[in-house]
C-alpha cells in the first residue's frame, strides 16, 4: 500500500499530536503531581485513634519551628574538629580534591559530597566545593545537565562556615578556575576501586602519595561517583553522627518542612513542638521508591512495599501517615489500601498540607528540591519505614539512628528476618540485602 504525500503528512501530524499529549500528560504527572488529591480525603473521623490516647483534640495552633529546630539533634563540631586536627595540612595548598558535577537525587548527592570532604580531610588536601549537575524531570537523563553550585539543594553558606570552623586549615575553592589562578595544575582521576599492591589494596592516602604530580604543580584529584562504598562506621561514632551535618538542606525547604510539621501536629495530635526531636505519637513516615527509574531497574515493587508498609502501620496505634514518593500515583493507590485497615489510616503528602504562598513556593521547586522537604518531614516521624534500594530511605533511617535510644549511631543489629535490612525502635528498612548501603552511608 502506498500513501500519498498528503496522507503521510496527516499521519505524521496525528502521531506527533499523540506523542505530545502523552508527553504533556506524563510531564504534568511528574512536575505538578502534587495537586493530585489523595484518597481518601481528610475527615476528622478518619483519624480517630491518631495521636496520644486515640483521641483527636481540636486543632490548636502549633508554632512553626525555626529551621534549626527542624533537624533532629544539635550539631556538635568537636568530633569533626578533632578529626581534622589529626591530619597533616602541610601540603594542603598543593593537593586538591575535586568533586564537580555530582548528579542524582539528594540521597546520593549528599553522600557523594560527604565522601569527597571525608577524603580531603584524610589526606589533608584543599577542596573544590562540590557542585551539582541537574538531572532531567524524567529522571532518565543523567548526563550533560546544567551545573549549579551546592545551594541548589543545600545551605552553601552554612557548609562553608561549618567546614572552615572545624577544619581551619583546609582551603576551599569555588571551582577549578580558582585553583588554576593559584598555580599550574596537573589532573589525576581517582579510580573507583583503589589498586592493589602486592595483594593489598592501597589506602587513599597511599594512592594519593603515589600519584603526586611533579614538584611545582598542584595535584588535582577528581573523585569518582561514590555513594556508599566507604565504611562509614570505621570512624568514631560521634564523628559519624555529626559529619553529615556539614551538608544541611536549603533553608527554604526547612521552612516548608516546618510548616508541614506544624500542619501535621495541628491536624493529628495535641499540638506539641518537636524541637530537635521526633514528633512522638503523631504520624508515621513512609517512603515509596516507585519512580520510573526504580521501576525500570527492577527495585522492590510497589506491591512489596505496600504489603510491608501495611503490616508496619498495623503494628502501631498511629493512624496518620505522611507518605512520600516522586510517583504520586503510588501514594493514591496506597491511601486506598491504608483506608481498609482497622481502624483505617489516613495518608497525606506534602502538597496536601500546604496552602497559599507556601504551596506556590513548593511547586516552584524542582522535583529533586521538593524531595528535600519530604526528607526533613520523614526524619521527624514517630515511626519511619523505607526501602533498602534507596539511599534516600537509608539516609533517613541512619539520621534517626543518631537519636535512637535503643541503637545509636553505628550500632545496627544483624540477624533480622528476611525482607528487613535495618531496624531500631524508630525506623525499619524493608527489602533485599543491599551491601553497598548498609553501614556505608552517613547519617
Ligand atoms: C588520631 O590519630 C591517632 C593516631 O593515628 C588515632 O589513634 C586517633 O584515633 C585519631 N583520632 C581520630 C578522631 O580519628
Ligand atoms: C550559588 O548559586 C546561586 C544561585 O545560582 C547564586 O546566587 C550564588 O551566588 C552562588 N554562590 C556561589 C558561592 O557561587
Ligand atoms: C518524645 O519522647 C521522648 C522519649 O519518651 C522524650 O524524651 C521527648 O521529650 C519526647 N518529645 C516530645 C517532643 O514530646
Ligand atoms: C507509579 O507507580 C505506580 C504504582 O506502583 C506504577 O503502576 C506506575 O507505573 C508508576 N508510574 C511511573 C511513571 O513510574
Amino acid at each position: 500500500m502506498y500513501l500519498g504525500v498528503g496522507q503521510r503528512r496527516c499521519i505524521t501530524l496525528v502521531l506527533s499530536a499523540f506523542i505530545a499529549i502523552v508527553f504533556c500528560a506524563s510531564y504534568w504527572q511528574w512536575s505538578g503531581g502534587e495537586h493530585v488529591r489523595l484518597i481518601p480525603s481528610f475527615h476528622d473521623a478518619d483519624v480517630a485513634g491518631a495521636g496520644k490516647g486515640g483521641v483527636l483534640t481540636k486543632p490548636g495552633t502549633a508554632k512553626e519551628l525555626s529551621p534549626d529546630e527542624v533537624v533532629l539533634a544539635e550539631y556538635d563540631e568537636a568530633p569533626i574538629r578533632e578529626m581534622c586536627a589529626n591530619s597533616s595540612w602541610a601540603d594542603s595548598r598543593n593537593v586538591v580534591v575535586n568533586c564537580e558535577s555530582r548528579v542524582g537525587g539528594v540521597g546520593n548527592v549528599r553522600q557523594e559530597f560527604l565522601v569527597c570532604v571525608r577524603q580531603a580531610i584524610e589526606i589533608g588536601a584543599s577542596l573544590i566545593r562540590p557542585n551539582i549537575m541537574l538531572r532531567s524531570e524524567g529522571l532518565i537523563e543523567y548526563q550533560n545537565g546544567p551545573v549549579q553550585n551546592m545551594s541548589y539543594l543545600f545551605n552553601l553558606e552554612l557548609f562553608d562556615a561549618r567546614l572552615r570552623s572545624a577544619c581551619p586549615y583546609m582551603p576551599i575553592y569555588n571551582d577549578l578556575a580558582e585553583v588554576e589562578h593559584v598555580g599550574e595544575i596537573a589532573r589525576v582521576d581517582r579510580p573507583r576501586n583503589l589498586p592493589e599492591e602486592q595483594g593489598v589494596q592501597l589506602s587513599f592516602t597511599e594512592w594519593a602519595r603515589l600519584n603526586r604530580q611533579p614538584e611545582g604543580k598542584i595535584t588535582v584529584i577528581t573523585m569518582p561517583r561514590i555513594t556508599g562504598q566507604t565504611p562509614v562506621c570505621d570512624d568514631p561514632s560521634p564523628f559519624v553522627a555529626n559529619f553529615g551535618r556539614l551538608v544541611e538542606f536549603r533553608t527554604d525547604t526547612q521552612r516548608l518542612a516546618s510548616t508541614i510539621l506544624s500542619a501535621l501536629l495541628t491536624r493529628f495530635s495535641p499540638a506539641f513542638l518537636p524541637y530537635y526531636g521526633l514528633a512522638n505519637n503523631t504520624f508515621i513516615g513512609l517512603h515509596f521508591r516507585t519512580e520510573i527509574d526504580a521501576v525500570n531497574v527492577g527495585y522492590t515493587s510497589f506491591e512489596e512495599q505496600t504489603a510491608a508498609y501495611l503490616s508496619f502501620v498495623s503494628a502501631t496505634p498511629i493512624r496518620a501517615i505522611y507518605a512520600a514518593s516522586g510517583n504520586t500515583t503510588s501514594l493514591s493507590l496506597f491511601a486506598v489500601e491504608a483506608a481498609k485497615l482497622n481502624p483505617p489510616a489516613t495518608v497525606v503528602a506534602k502538597g496536601d498540607l500546604l496552602e497559599g504562598k507556601d504551596k506556590q513556593a513548593l511547586e516552584a521547586l524542582t522535583w529533586d528540591q521538593q524531595a528535600l522537604v519530604d526528607y526533613l518531614v520523614l526524619t521527624k516521624a514517630a515511626q519511619f519505614a523505607g526501602v533498602s534500594d534507596s539511599s534516600f530511605s537509608w539516609g533517613i533511617a541512619y539520621a534517626r539512628q543518631v537519636v535512637s535510644a535503643e541503637a545509636g549511631t553505628c550500632q545496627s543489629v544483624g540477624g533480622l528476618e528476611k525482607g528487613v535490612q535495618f531496624r531500631d525502635e524508630l525506623s525499619t528498612v524493608f527489602g533485599r540485602p543491599r551491601d553497598w548501603h548498609i553501614n556505608k552511608l552517613w547519617p
